[in-house]
C-alpha cells in the first residue's frame, strides 16, 4: 500500500504505475516522497500506519492502550522502564512497544498474562527500590508511578525494602529534587535538552548508582544554563521534581503545556 506526504491534487484518479512512471520521468509528482504503510493487528484490531511509525503509536492509533511511564508525547524515547513490554507473533523475546518499529503483518499482542505479571513486578521493583512514601509525597494523589500501581494491580511489593539513602537538593531559588523518587525515567534529561534546549540534566553512575545529575554534577542552583522554565517539573511523572512551596499532595503536573509546545514547534506556529 502506498500514500503520498504533499499531494494535494486528487489522487485517487491516479494508479500507482502513474506515480512510479511519473516520478521516474521527473514529471508531475518529482521531487514528492512515497510514503510506505504497514498493516498490523494489535489484541485483533486491524492497523494502518505509516512506516517508521512505532507499536506504540501503532496502539494508539487502534485504541489499544499500552501502560507507559517513560514515554512522553513529544520527546524521544528510550526504552527506559519496560513497561511497554508486547509480545510479538514469531519473536521469542518480549519487546519494548515505544521503540520496536512496526512491520508488515505483525500480530501483536500487548496484555497476556505473562507480560501483564511482568508489568507488575516492574513497578513493585520500582516501589522497592526507592524510598516512594506517598503519603508524605508533594505528588500523592497526582503521580504516574501511583496510578500504574493502581492500573497493574499491585497492592504491594513482593521484594524487600532497598531504603537507599538519597539526596534532596533544594539549591534552585524555585525548584527542588528528591532523589528519593526518582525512577530514573530520564523524561527530564529529554524535555530539558529537547524541548528547552537548555541540557541541564544528565544521568550518572552505573546500575544501583545510576541517578539523574544537574550541570557537572553541581547542585541545581549553580547551573546557570537552567532557564527556570519547569518543563522538567511538569514532564516528571513522580514527586521527584517539584516546585517549591508545594506541600503533601500539592503538586500537579501539566503535561498540556509540554504538549502545546511541542505541537505549536512541529506546525511551526510561532512564525504566523
Ligand atoms: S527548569 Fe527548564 S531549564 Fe531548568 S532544568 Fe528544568 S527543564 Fe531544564
Ligand atoms: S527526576 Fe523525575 S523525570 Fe527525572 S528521571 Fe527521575 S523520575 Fe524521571
Ligand atoms: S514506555 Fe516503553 S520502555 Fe518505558
Amino acid at each position: 500500500m502506498l500514500g503520498l506526504i504533499g499531494f494535494k491534487a486528487p489522487l485517487t484518479s491516479l494508479k500507482r504505475e502513474d506515480w512510479v512512471q511519473d516520478l521516474r520521468g521527473e514529471h508531475l509528482l518529482s521531487g514528492l516522497k512515497l510514503m510506505s504503510v504497514k498493516t498490523l493487528t494489535i489484541d485483533g484490531v486491524d492497523v494502518a500506519i505509516e512506516e517508521g511509525s512505532t507499536v506504540l503509536a501503532a496502539a494508539k492509533a487502534a485504541g489499544v492502550r499500552i501502560p507507559v511511564l517513560c514515554h512522553l508525547d513529544g520527546i524521544s524515547d528510550v526504552g527506559a522502564c519496560r513497561l511497554c513490554l508486547v509480545e510479538i507473533r514469531g519473536i521469542r523475546k518480549l519487546l519494548p512497544a515505544c521503540v520496536t518499529e512496526v512491520a508488515e503483518g505483525m500480530e501483536i499482542h500487548t496484555h497476556t498474562p505473562e507480560i501483564d505479571e511482568y508489568r507488575k513486578m516492574i513497578v513493585e521493583l520500582l516501589f522497592s527500590e526507592g524510598n516512594h512514601v506517598c503519603a508524605v509525597c508533594v505528588s500523592n494523589g497526582n503521580c504516574e508511578l501511583q496510578d500504574m500501581a493502581i492500573e497493574v494491580g499491585m497492592d504491594h511489593t513482593r521484594f524487600s525494602y532497598n531504603f537507599p539513602q538519597r539526596e534532596v537538593d533544594i539549591s534552585h531559588p524555585q525548584f527542588g529534587i528528591d532523589h528519593n523518587r526518582c525512577i530514573l525515567c530520564t523524561r527530564c534529561v529529554r524535555v530539558c535538552d529537547e524541548i528547552e534546549g537548555a541540557h541541564v540534566w544528565d544521568v550518572a553512575g552505573r546500575g544501583a548508582d545510576a541517578r539523574v545529575i544537574t550541570g557537572l554534577n553541581q547542585v541545581w542552583g549553580e547551573v546557570t544554563a537552567c532557564t527556570a522554565c519547569g518543563k522538567c517539573v511538569d514532564a516528571c511523572p513522580t514527586g521527584s521534581i517539584f516546585r517549591k512551596g508545594s506541600t503533601v499532595e500539592e503538586m500537579v503536573h501539566d503535561h498540556s503545556k509540554l504538549e502545546f509546545l511541542v505541537t505549536a514547534r512541529e506546525k511551526r506556529q510561532w512564525l504566523r
